[in-house]
């Protein structure tokens, strides 16, 4: 039988639930997803390449059948290059829709074979984009269960790298932490 495998295009930036959403909704329709973010020299990314990869590896790791990439270059030519005949894309709003449709159409001229696939979120993620996510932290508002806990956690390291430096250096529970820390949980 025909294995479909597709592909999940983005940046990531960071990746949010409402991109784990649409991963878990593609993986239960294809037998194979390939999560594929975009190498985009002229953006300036918040996250490293790597970073993205390894948040959404930890986000993916309970899904057998979903796998994480990053890919330069034209996307159909991507697809093709990993046997993929689908392209899987999100639909938030009827902003997206033009946006999607225009490149769905484009990417057909130049690839009739390959076909996108458009999903809808659940309502609940249906506003959730990743430049807002960047936008609230970066201003400090609270980005909660927009996010997984571990995204949730690089961002703040991200924005404050004070805090990562005081995490690396008190391990409140290890065995480097004084008496008082391992009472209180917190620093002299
Ligand atoms: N909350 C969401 N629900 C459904 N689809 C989404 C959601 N967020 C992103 N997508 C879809 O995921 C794909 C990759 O999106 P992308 O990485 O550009 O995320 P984004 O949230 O749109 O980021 P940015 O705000 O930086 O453009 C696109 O098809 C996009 O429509
Ligand atoms: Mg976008």
């Amino acid at each position: 039988m025909k294995r479909i495998v597709a592909i999940y295009p983005g940046s990531f930036d960071p990746p949010t639930n409402g991109h784990l959403d649409l991963i878990e909704r593609g993986a239960n329709i294809f037998d194979e997803l390939i999560v594929a973010i975009l190498r985009n020299p002229e953006k300036h990314p918040l996250f490293s390449l790597a970073e993205r990869k390894l948040m959404l590896e930890s986000m993916t790791a309970d899904f057998p059948n979903v796998r994480v990439e990053t890919f330069d270059g034209l996307t159909v030519d991507y697809a093709l290059t990993v046997k993929a005949t689908a392209i899987l894309r999100g639909i938030r709003a009827i902003s997206d829709y033009e946006y999607e449709l225009q490149m769905a159409l484009m990417n057909r001229k130049m690839h009739p074979e390959l076909e996108t696939v458009f999903m809808m979120p659940a309502e609940r993620y249906s506003y959730l984009s990743s430049r807002l996510v960047r936008e609230v932290a970066q201003l400090g508002g609270s980005i909660q269960g927009l996010v997984p806990p571990m995204v949730e956690q690089r961002l703040k390291e991200k924005l404050d790298p004070a805090i990562k430096l005081r995490n690396a250096r008190s391990p409140r529970t290890g065995k480097n932490a004084s008496k008082y820390e391992k009472r209180t949980g917190k620093r002299k």
